[in-house]
Formats: structure tokens, sequence, C-alpha cells
């Protein structure tokens, strides 16, 4: 499906009545790693998966983009949906840090936080400059050269060995990313924020989901948002890498039906 919200062109997909389950992608992929959730979590919620801008079906802007412009696409997106009040916000990955942003600027909207294969600390010196190493790239090579290097890291062996067809529906999701939409994700990765103040004030429900193989996201990140988000549980799934809602979409979607009980609408 498409919408326009303030003149932009924004693909998404919607399943359910009730609480506004909203799920938000990492890079460079698109709302389609949210498949298994809006198929199978549509009788408890109203799970919509927007495209990011310059993902998918969502049109990209030129200009600079922060990872509070996704956050602020997001709300604009929702409110068009109809949807001003809280919502659960979910991101994997980028989508974290995007939901992070979200929370951040619109606190009294969030009901409950999923975070999925993904951290609360910004980019070290080092990955700031990885960051500009793979904006060179995408300008010059395009956007096969970063799924190349990017598709052996996001998947578990498991995954690699076992899942063929879901190893060519990944690199077909991060084949449709544009470079201007990956040189977006990347200027907003390196630029964002330590995230890490906000989850120590947030007080509502926080399900933190890690893969246990995830190549990306390290466990100790996954205890520092533990340790900061009073109100939160971890959940590590086994034979998942980087893209756990995908790898084992069962056992995510147990975690978030266990978690959606608890929050207060
Ligand atoms: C993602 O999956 O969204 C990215 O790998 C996150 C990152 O590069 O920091």
């Amino acid at each position: 499906m498409q919408t326009t919200v303030m003149g932009r062109v924004v693909g998404y997909d919607e399943r359910g009545q009730g609480l506004p389950l909203v799920f938000i992608h990492g890079y460079p992929l698109n709302r389609m790693i949210w498949e298994a959730q809006w198929e199978n979590l549509s009788d408890i919620a109203h799970v919509i998966a927007p495209d990011l801008r310059g993902f998918g079906q969502s049109e990209m802007i030129d200009g600079k983009t922060e990872i509070s412009t996704y956050a602020d696409d997001v709300r604009e997106f929702l409110r068009a949906l109809g949807i001003d009040g809280r919502a659960v916000i979910a991101g994997l990955s980028m989508g974290g840090y995007v939901a992070l942003s979200y929370l951040r600027r619109y606190p009294e909207n969030v009901a409950g936080l999923i975070l999925s294969n993904t951290k609360a600390t910004p980019d070290s010196i080092e990955g700031r400059a990885g960051r500009d190493k793979n904006i060179a790239l995408a300008k010059e090579k395009g956007v096969a050269a970063i799924v190349d290097a990017m598709l052996p890291k996001v998947l578990s062996p498991n995954t690699f060995a076992s899942k063929d067809e879901l190893v060519k529906q990944v690199r077909e999701i991060m084949m449709s990313s544009t470079v201007p939409g990956i040189v977006g994700a990347l200027e907003a990765m390196r630029d964002r924020p330590d995230s890490t103040g906000t989850l120590l004030e947030f007080s509502a429900p926080t399900l933190i989901i890690a893969g246990a193989d995830d190549q990306l996201m390290p466990m100790a990140e996954q205890d520092t948002m533990k340790q900061a988000a009073r109100n939160s549980t971890l959940v590590v799934v086994e034979k998942a890498g980087h893209l756990t809602p995908m790898e084992q979409p069962e056992e995510f979607n147990h975690a978030v039906r266990e978690f959606l009980r608890t929050i207060q609408t």
C-alpha cells in the first residue's frame, strides 16, 4: 500500500485492529522484513509497518537525513493514518535507533518499546569512519557493493546453511534499496546521538530481543539497554543472527505476544 504524507509518498502495510504496533525496519532493508509479524500478530494488535524514506516504496527527499528525520516521518505517517494516541514502537537495528529517537521526541505517544537487534550507544570514531567509507562505496560502486559486503554479516550460520529462500529474499530486499536512501541512512546513523539517557528516563515496558548469533550487535550492548530501561525484559533468540524477526519468526512473535500482555492501554 502507499499513501501521501506531507506531499511525500510512503509505502506501508497494516493489518488488524486495536493497539497500534509499529514496526520500523533496519538498513539497508524495507518493511518486507516484518511480513511474518503483520501476518501473525494482527489478531492482537493493529500492526503497521512503514518504509523509511528512500527505502521500499517510500520516496526520498533531498537534503540531510537525521535519525530524528525518520522519527518525525513515522509520527506524521501515523497521524495521517488517524493514530494520534499511544502506540507500541518496535525497531530493528537502525529501526531501533529511530524508535529511540521517536521516544525522545514523542514520549507521550509511546505505550511500550521493542528494541530488536539494536543498541542505544552512538557510533565510535572507527564506526563513523566506516560510514564515510560506505558512503563513498555506495556512490562509486552502487547498491550491489553495499549488499555484497553486508549480506554475510546479517544472517546466522544456521540461516545460511538451512534457509536458501530466506537468504535470497533478504538479498532481494537489500538490492531494492537506492543509493540516495543508503547514503541518507549512513549519514543519519553516523551522526546519531547516544540514546542511553533516553532509556534511563523511560518507565513503560520495554522488550529487548537479541539474536544469539548477531555479528553486528554485541551482547554487551543488549545488557547496557537492559540495565538502562528499568522496566525491561531481554529475550535472546537462539539460531538467529541480525534479522531475528525473519530468521526465527515464531520465537520473535511469541516474545512480542507475551510482551503485549504487559502493556496498559
Ligand atoms: C542495520 O541493520 O540497521 C544496521 O546494520 C545498523 C548499523 O549499521 O548500525
